[in-house]
C-alpha cells in the first residue's frame, strides 16, 4: 500500500521553479532517502509534504487522503530537523510530551508515554535533564523521541545527523534505521550524503535542480545509473568518465593517447557518435604498463590504510583506481585493466545511459 503519493507536484518561489513535476509513491513501511546536491529541492519536497510549504500545482496524499489543502497539524506527520528544535526551558520529559499536553492528554498518561518512548530510544536516565545538559547525539534522540511519541503516519527527517561527528553519525544511522524497523514506520529522509542514503534506505530518490533524475533500490542505482549525473553522484570515489567514439556495428573505442582500444560493448548509436564510458574505481586494476587495456601515468596516491586510491593523469580528467597497498609513486607508468562487463556507456550529448 502507498502511504505517501506526490502526483505532478510543482513548486515555485516567485519565478523560481523549485520542484518540477514530481511523481513519487512511497510504500507503507519503507525508508526512502531523498538525496542530491545543495539547492536541488530536497527540503522543499519534504516541507511540502509536511505542509510547511504551499505547493503551486499537483497533489500530495498521505495514507489515502489528499492533504494538499490541509495545514501541517492536520497531516499527522512528524518532522526531525538537523537543529533538533528542542525547547531549551523544558526538561527532556516536557519536550517529549509537549504535543500530548497541547492535545489535552492527562499528566499520568503523558508520564507513561514518555517512559515508554525513552526506554526505546535509550533516554530513560535523562528525562529530568535540560537540552543544554545533553550531548549532540542525545539531543537528536530527544528530537526523534518527540516524533515517535505522536505515533505519526510518517517520519520526515531533514539532514538530522549533520551536526554530529563522523563516528556518531555512523552509529546514529544504524539507530534510526533500527528504530524505523521496530516501529514499522514510514520514513522520508533527506540527506546530501549518498553513503547515508545508500546504507539506510530501501528506496533512493536522486534529485537535481528540482527534478527526480532517478529512483530505485540503492544497488539498482549503483549498478544501472540512468544518466551521467546519477552515475557520478552515487559511489565514492566517483565513477571515472572517459570520452570514446562509436565505430561500425555500435562498437566503442577509447583512446588515451596510446592508440585506440576497442571495448567489448555494443551500443545502439550511429558511427562517429561521441559517448562517455564510465568505470568505477573498484573495477579498475593496476598492471604493468604493457599488460593493461590502457596506459597512464600516476599523478598521486591517497591511502586510507585499507585501500589506496591511485589517480592517473589521463585526459580530460584524472582517473581514480581503487587498489590494495601498492608501491606506486607519482610519475610511474601503469597499465589499467578492467572487465568490459563493468563498463557503463552514456551519450556525450544527452548524458543518458545507452
Ligand atoms: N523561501 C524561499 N524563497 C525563494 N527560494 C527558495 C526558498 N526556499 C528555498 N529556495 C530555493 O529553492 C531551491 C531548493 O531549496 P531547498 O532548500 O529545497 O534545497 P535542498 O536540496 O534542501 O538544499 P540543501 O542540501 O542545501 O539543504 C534552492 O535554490 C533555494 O535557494
Ligand atoms: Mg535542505
Amino acid at each position: 500500500m502507498k502511504q505517501i503519493v506526490f502526483s505532478g507536484v510543482n513548486k515555485y518561489y516567485g519565478a523560481f521553479h523549485a520542484l518540477k513535476d514530481i511523481d513519487l509513491a512511497i510504500d507503507k513501511g519503507s525508508f526512502v532517502a531523498l538525496v542530491g546536491p545543495s539547492g536541488c529541492g530536497k527540503s522543499t519536497l519534504l516541507r511540502s509534504l509536511a505542509g510547511l510549504e504551499k505547493i503551486t500545482g499537483g497533489d500530495i496524499s498521505i495514507a489515502g487522503e489528499v492533504v494538499t489543502a490541509l495545514p501541517p497539524r492536520r497531516r499527522d506527520v512528524a518532522m526531525v530537523f538537523q537543529s533538533y528544535a528542542l525547547y531549551p526551558h523544558m526538561t527532556v520529559e516536557e519536550n517529549l510530551t509537549y504535543s500530548l499536553k497541547v492535545h489535552g492528554v492527562s499528566k499520568a498518561e503523558r508520564k507513561r508515554a514518555a517512559g515508554e518512548v525513552a526506554a526505546t530510544t535509550g533516554l530513560s536516565g535523562l528525562l529530568h535533564r535540560y537540552p543544554r545538559e545533553l550531548s549532540g547525539g542525545q539531543r537528536q534522540r530527544v528530537a526523534m523521541s518527540r516524533a515517535i511519541i505522536r505515533n505519526p503516519k510518517a517520519f520526515l527527517f531533514d539532514e538530522p545527523l549533520s551536526n554530529l561527528d563522523a563516528a556518531l553519525r555512523v552509529h546514529m544511522r544504524k539507530e534510526i534505521r533500527a528504530l524505523h524497523d521496530r516501529l514499522g514506520a514510514t520514513s522520508v529522509y533527506v540527506t546530501h550524503d549518498q553513503i547515508e542514503a545508500m546504507t539506510m534506505a530501501d528506496h533512493v530518490v536522486v534529485m537535481r535542480a528540482g527534478v527526480i533524475e532517478q529512483q530505485g533500490r540503492p544497488l539498482d542505482l549503483y549498478d544501472k545509473p540512468a544518466n551521467k549525473f546519477v552515475a557520478g553522484f552515487i559511489g565514492s570515489p566517483a565513477m571515472n568518465f572517459i570520452p570514446a567514439t562509436v565505430e561500425e556495428g555500435g562498437r566503442v573505442t577509447v583512446d588515451l593517447g596510446a592508440g585506440p582500444v576497442e571495448l567489448a560493448v555494443a551500443v545502439a548509436a550511429p558511427v562517429g557518435a561521441r559517448v562517455l564510458i564510465g568505470i568505477r574505481p573498484e573495477h579498475l586494476t593496476l598492471t604493468a604498463p604493457g599488460d593493461g587495456r590502457l596506459v597512464a601515468a600516476v599523478a598521486f596516491t591517497e591511502s586510507t590504510g585499507f585501500t589506496t586510491f591511485v589517480s592517473t593523469a589521463t585526459t580530460p580528467e584524472l582517473m581514480v583506481v581503487e587498489t590494495g597497498r601498492r608501491a606506486v609513486a607519482s610519475g610511474d607508468r601503469v597499465g589499467l585493466a578492467f572487465d568490459d562487463a563493468s563498463v557503463h556507456v552514456f551519450d556525450a550529448e544527452t548524458e543518458q545511459r545507452l
